[in-house]
């Protein structure tokens, strides 16, 4: 696996590649890698013959307030975990290579309304920094195919979203949540946990797994299954930032006749925010 830091050579790469006949995946990352990312990889490299992984922490997509700092990096122990799932080429950026006219007159994709609500009310502006880096990587790259985990649901929506409206040709693939096997999902920001916030994290997804359950068995009064579920949130000690049932596939407020929904919640433990779903498909 090689490793690039410059969008020449990332370019250059990709084209050796492509000029094989090689169909080209993407996983874009922040990196600190753990088994969730090496599931992204595993699924790029069953569905393509040559894989681009991107590891950047974007400053663009993080609040004033918000981790950018501290958010682990982990490069050596990456590139290994990258190796190990497949990877053939890594793409690492300075801010100044992916910003090279700095971020104030950089120009900006928003995807409206998908945005908004949900993770994009407790974070303003983070989705359009998500889908700027994002809509960058897939012009420097041009992948075929790129694929994001399911955890992060509102984003694949808004990805999938910018894709469509842009005319990108690039195959959206959501990769389901990697969890431990206490039920928690995999994401760097469970480092930030202690011993004891890490025992309170999984009550997140037993709540939502509740939830689900009584709506596969029938229940619609949404407003209460919810009440009751952030009611069961605080009383773990986990602070609801929101927990929500919409329908999945545009993430409207859901009906009692939509079929297709998925429970999306996120939720404080300290400082750190969790964030989790469950999509309950048709079957
Ligand atoms: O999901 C992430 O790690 C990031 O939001 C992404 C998609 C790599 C964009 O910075």
């Amino acid at each position: 696996m090689n490793t690039v830091k410059t969008v020449r050579e990332l370019r250059a790469a990709v084209a050796r590649a492509r000029s094989e006949g090689k169909r080209i995946g993407l996983a874009p990352t922040m990196g600190n890698l753990h088994s969730g990312h090496a599931a992204l990889i595993t699924k790029a490299a069953q569905r393509a013959d040559f894989v681009v992984a991107t590891i950047f922490v974007n400053p663009l997509q993080f609040g004033p307030n918000e981790d950018l700092a501290t958010y682990p990096r982990t490069l050596a122990a990456d590139q290994e975990k990258l190796l190990q799932a497949g990877c053939h080429l890594l793409f690492t950026p300075s801010v100044e290579e992916m910003y090279p006219h700095g971020m104030n007159d950089q120009t900006i994709v928003s995807v409206p309304v998908l945005s908004e609500g949900l993770c994009g009310a407790s974070r303003p502006g983070h989705f359009d920094g998500v889908a700027t880096v994002v809509s960058k990587l897939f012009n420097m790259v041009q992948p075929d195919l790129a694929v994001f985990g399911e955890k992060d649901f509102q984003q694949l929506t808004v990805i999938r979203a910018l894709v469509r409206d842009l005319n990108m040709p690039i195959q959206i693939i959501g990769e389901p949540t990697v969890r431990d096997s206490d039920g928690l999902a995999l994401s760097s920001r469970n480092g930030y946990l202690t011993p004891e916030q890490r025992a309170i994290a999984p009550n997140l997804y037993q709540v939502i797994t509740r939830i689900g359950a009584a709506i596969r068995g029938g229940d619609r009064d949404f407003a209460q299954l919810l009440e009751t579920g952030k009611r069961d949130l605080a009383a773990k000690g986990l602070r609801p930032d929101y927990l929500e049932v919409r329908e999945a596939a545009q993430l409207r407020p859901a009906t009692a006749e939509d079929t297709d929904l998925v429970i999306l919640a996120a939720a404080f433990l300290g400082t750190t925010r969790l964030i989790d779903n469950l999509h309950l498909t048709k079957d």
